[in-house]
């Protein structure tokens, strides 16, 4: 808590002291200043000028995220800005982005809510050239799907995987080996890496996506999900240790999307759903506070020698009540999980882009 409060305090210290860098004319200083801030820590403040772009016209949008087509009748949740306290985030800009990443490659890792980032990157990206040859392809046996942008060389890629680690195929079954990631060769060369984790963790029956675990060279029928998640998340992390050359491929990790099935954490008990959430939660401060998991997280990243960015969306994305897909997606199935497209996964690029950029 101590380390936490200094850099607050360290930000707000920059702050003052802008006007006097303006003053000189001194803007890199200025550009330093606004690196230091906390872009994580903020408020949704009403913008006019949003959405980013017309998710009718985005070609890519598939039938979980795309809310308007479906029939969802209030549009305010398309008009928020994340405004964070002590600076602005760079408008996205797709022009540029393409530009500066020519001839890069971006991959997006991990479970639907990679889905829901990807569709929406590509959106962002189609409406700043709607007029230029996209070529969209499956690949490794569908398990990556790409779009690129051919005229500028950027190709967007999603890679499915639910836990990171392996699930390997053997004769008792399916088996989660928290120890062993094997994919991480078809990754590591890769520009951009954007990976995710958390969403399958805890799921039972006949969602969970495996039959027995390996802990620690024993084969078990399960465990404690929360440490077997530390466990992967460490195997991922010492893997980005050992094996990434970060000098050439920027590592981020998206943190966890909340989501909204229960009104106690937004102070509307008896409240099971998002379907009549039309607006954010108002004030900062969510009352239920962090998910353990974003703290299982930080932990690992904290832990990495090499620079990693933590894409931490957690917070800002619990005031989104208001943004989840509930009744209105091609299914008629309620999901306040995933988020509609265009929305909440837009800011989330805009962080991407920011961080990206510094
Ligand atoms: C959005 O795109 C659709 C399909 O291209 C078009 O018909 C519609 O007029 C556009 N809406 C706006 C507000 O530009
Ligand atoms: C491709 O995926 C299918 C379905 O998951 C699987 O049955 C098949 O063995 C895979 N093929 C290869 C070449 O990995
Ligand atoms: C990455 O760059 C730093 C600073 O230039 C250098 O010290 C380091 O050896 C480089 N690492 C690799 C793996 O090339």
């Amino acid at each position: 808590m101590g380390f936490f409060q200094a850099i607050v305090s360290f930000v707000i210290f920059s702050c003052l002291s802008l006007p006097h860098a303006i003053a000189n004319g001194n803007s890199f200083d200025l550009r330093k200043q606004e690196l230091k801030c906390n872009m994580y820590q903020g408020k949704w403040v009403h913008d006019n000028s949003y959405p980013l772009y017309n998710s009718s016209a985005c070609p890519f949008i598939r039938k979980e995220f795309d809310c308007l087509k479906y029939g969802r009748p209030d549009h305010l949740y398309l008009k928020y800005r994340w405004q964070p306290s002590n600076c602005r985030l760079p408008r996205f800009n797709g022009q540029s982005f393409l530009k500066r990443f020519k001839g890069k490659k971006i991959m997006f890792i991990g479970d639907s809510l990679s889905l829901n980032i990807w569709q929406s990157l590509i959106c962002m990206l189609h409406a700043a050239v709607p007029n230029s040859n996209m070529i969209r392809q499956e690949l490794n046996n569908n398990s990556i799907s790409s779009v690129e942008f051919q005229d500028y060389k950027v190709t967007v890629m999603l890679f499915h995987s639910l836990y990171l680690v392996d699930v390997d195929e053997e004769r008792i079954g399916r088996v989660l080996n928290l120890k062993s990631m094997k994919n991480g060769n078809l990754w590591k060369n890769v520009d951009v890496l954007v990976f995710n984790t958390w969403l399958w963790w805890y799921r039972r029956g006949p969602k969970q996506q495996w039959d027995y675990m390996k802990v620690e060279e024993k084969i078990v029928r399960d465990a404690d999900r929360m440490t077997a998640f530390r466990t992967a998340l460490t195997t991922w992390a010492k893997w980005v240790d050992s094996d990434v050359d970060t000098n050439k491929t920027r590592v981020i990790f998206q943190g966890i999307s909340p989501s909204h099935y229960n009104g106690l954490e937004w102070n509307e008990p008896g409240v099971k759903n998002c379907l009549k959430e039309m607006e954010p939660f108002s004030g900062s401060v969510y009352p239920v506070g962090l998910p353990e998991a974003a703290y299982v997280v930080k932990e690992v990243i904290s832990g990495i020698r090499k620079p990693v960015h933590l894409l931490d969306i957690t917070a800002l994305s619990q005031l989104r009540k208001d943004a989840h897909p509930s009744f209105y997606n091609g299914f008629k199935a309620m999901d306040c999980t995933h988020w509609c497209v265009a929305g909440l996964t837009d800011t989330w690029n805009e962080l991407l882009y920011a961080a990206l950029l510094s």
